[in-house]
């Protein structure tokens, strides 16, 4: 396994609408398992294929349970509800904001061997679904942010005022 580099806004491939998998072979495993890797020793809740660089319907989302859950060619079947909430994102570092989700959904992917299975995540797991299929798409929350990017500093202080 290997940690591969998280690439960030500016890097054209974070636009770029990816292919699909067709070959579920051992270099696929690798992906997954190196991604799973990565999104571990960064901290983070999903990654996504274009945000190592590689452009196919890969991405890997961390349930409520912090299990990874490997995503090749997910849709979205089906979604409900509403959230409004912070969001950051790997390739956008220090910078979150405030984006409208479904707070429902159920997604339907392969797994590394190729089987179809479906999977329903609600509130943060089914921001974090939303947020990395449409990194598959090339599109990146910042695009849906309703009011201002928000600094590491200004975050702090906005969930300690939520707790006061
Ligand atoms: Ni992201």
């Amino acid at each position: 396994m290997a940690i591969r580099t998280i690439l960030t806004m500016d890097d054209p491939a974070l636009g770029k609408k990816c292919r699909p998998v067709t070959e579920f072979d051992g270099k696929l495993a690798d992906l997954l398992d190196d991604m799973k890797e990565t999104l571990a020793v960064a901290n983070g809740v999903g990654l996504a294929g274009p945000q190592i660089g590689i452009l196919r319907r890969v991405a890997i989302v961390l349930d409520a349970k912090d299990n990874a859950i490997e995503l090749v060619n997910p849709e979205i079947l089906e979604q409900s509800g509403e959230q409004t909430g912070l969001e950051g994102c790997l390739s956008v570092p220090g910078r979150y904001g405030t984006v409208t989700r479904p707070d429902h959904v159920k997604v339907r992917a392969q797994d590394r061997h190729g089987n179809f299975f479906e999977v329903e995540g609600e509130a943060v797991t089914a921001r974090c679904f939303c947020h990395e299929i449409e990194h598959l798409d090339g599109h990146i929350f910042v695009e849906h942010v309703i009011g201002p990017l928000y600094t590491t500093e200004e975050l702090d202080q906005i969930m300690s005022e939520g707790e006061g």
